[in-house]
């Protein structure tokens, strides 16, 4: 029997959740929105049979074994919560939480639920990602004791004002927005238990019209822009090993950079993609190599050769959901792994808040 999915939220991430489900098998019976235009568009444009106004009334109406969670990132715990309750699989954006206490709370509930809780960590899914942790995984690598993650946009503040901008409804700026790389750094490091964090944050263009990104998201008038532009930190971890993150809404960049170099004991490895212009992919360059010492002291510089995936691994990372849950492959992401990113995001804030290191308990 084909696993059923009703989603909730009819936001973009929609595009590539449906076509990603559906590759899996999975059928997607039903759509909810607060707004309930909202659904019935999307259940138009996807094919979807029914729409609801609530995830309440589509769960009371519809027999389902899964749900995905597509709203703005306030609305995931609760969500998250009542799907859980009713006995439901979990597929959540990102991030998973506004923060450490809500995931605890979200991984607690899945356990007693005995459900499967998975978030949409994209980046692990791009074909880049998988080659690289093959070939960590294959031990060519060794231990990788060192990291620099970043994503820096320079034009990419999503609208002035909007949930977006509004750190009670978003959790934070681009530290939260962007953490794809930091968790991509702590995939391949196996992800180890943090120790101390040192960041700060800046919003030395938070407000400022000419670093507003090209989404089209609409500036909502006496909104709330109560967060970061950009952050800068170094994390500590008990085994030893280091992490240095970068992340950016509005800094000036020559182009926008989403990436993971690593130093291991065999081997230093880079994943990257640098956009052209903020955010569009027409001159996109992916870059995934591997870089070695021979045995006779000659550089060993490996490109690790994928097919091209421009929904960056959105459309694969839904289809793993739903092969996590027929048991045909091992889920890319664990609510334990998603508790120690946002210990680490916590520990951002208060060390930027704080002006001095934090340790993460
Ligand atoms: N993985 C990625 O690459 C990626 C990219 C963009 C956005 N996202 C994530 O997707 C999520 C949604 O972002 P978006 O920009 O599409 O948001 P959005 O503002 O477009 O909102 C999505 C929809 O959620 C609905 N909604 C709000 N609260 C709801 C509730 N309680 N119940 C039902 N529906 C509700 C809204 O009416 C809206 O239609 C965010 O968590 C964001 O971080 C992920």
């Amino acid at each position: 029997m084909a696993i059923r999915i009703g989603i909730v939220g009819a936001g973009g991430m929609a595009a590539y959740h449906i076509p990603g489900f559906r590759a899996g098998g999975a059928k997607v019976v039903a759509i909810a929105d607060v707004s309930r235009d909202a659904a019935e568009r999307a259940a138009a444009a996807y094919g979807i049979p029914k729409a609801y106004a609530s995830l309440g009334d589509m769960l009371a109406a519809e027999q389902l074994d899964a749900v995905s969670v597509i709203t703005p990132n306030k609305f995931h715990k609760p969500l998250v919560l009542e799907a859980l309750r009713a006995g439901k699989h979990v597929f959540c954006e990102k991030p998973p939480a506004l923060n450490a206490a809500e995931m605890t709370q979200m991984a607690a509930a899945a356990k007693r639920a005995k459900r499967t809780l998975m978030f949409d960590f994209n980046n692990r899914a791009r074909p880049e990602s998988v080659a690289m942790m093959k070939a960590i995984r294959a031990g060519t690598v060794g231990t990788i004791n060192s990291a620099q993650a970043l994503w820096i946009r320079r034009t990419g503040i999503p609208g002035f004002g909007g949930w977006f901008t509004t750190k009670a409804l978003s959790g934070g700026g681009p530290v939260i927005d962007l953490l794809h790389m930091i968790d991509l750094a702590l995939y391949f490091m196996g992800y180890p238990e943090p120790a101390h964090v040192l960041a700060n944050t800046f919003d030395t263009f938070m407000g400022d019209t000419r670093f507003k990104g090209p989404w089209g998201i609409p500036d909502r008038a006496n909104g709330v822009c109560d967060v970061e532009a950009a952050a800068h930190g170094f994390v500590t971890f008990k085994n030893g090993s280091v992490l240095f993150l970068r992340t950016a809404w509005a800094e000036m960049n020559k182009r926008e950079e989403v990436s993971v170099t690593f130093q291991g004991t065999k081997a230093g490895g880079l994943v990257r993609r640098l956009f052209g212009t903020d955010g569009l992919d027409e001159t996109a360059v992916d870059t995934c190599e591997l870089y070695r010492q021979s045995a006779a002291g000659k550089r060993i510089d490996k490109t690790l050769k994928v097919k091209p995936d421009e929904t960056m691994g959105r459309v694969r990372a839904a289809t793993n959901f739903i092969r996590t849950l027929q048991d045909k492959e091992a889920p890319l992401n664990t609510p334990d792994e998603a508790i120690k990113l946002m210990k680490v995001i916590d520990a951002i804030y208060a060390s930027a808040a704080s002006k001095a290191p934090v340790r993460v308990r």
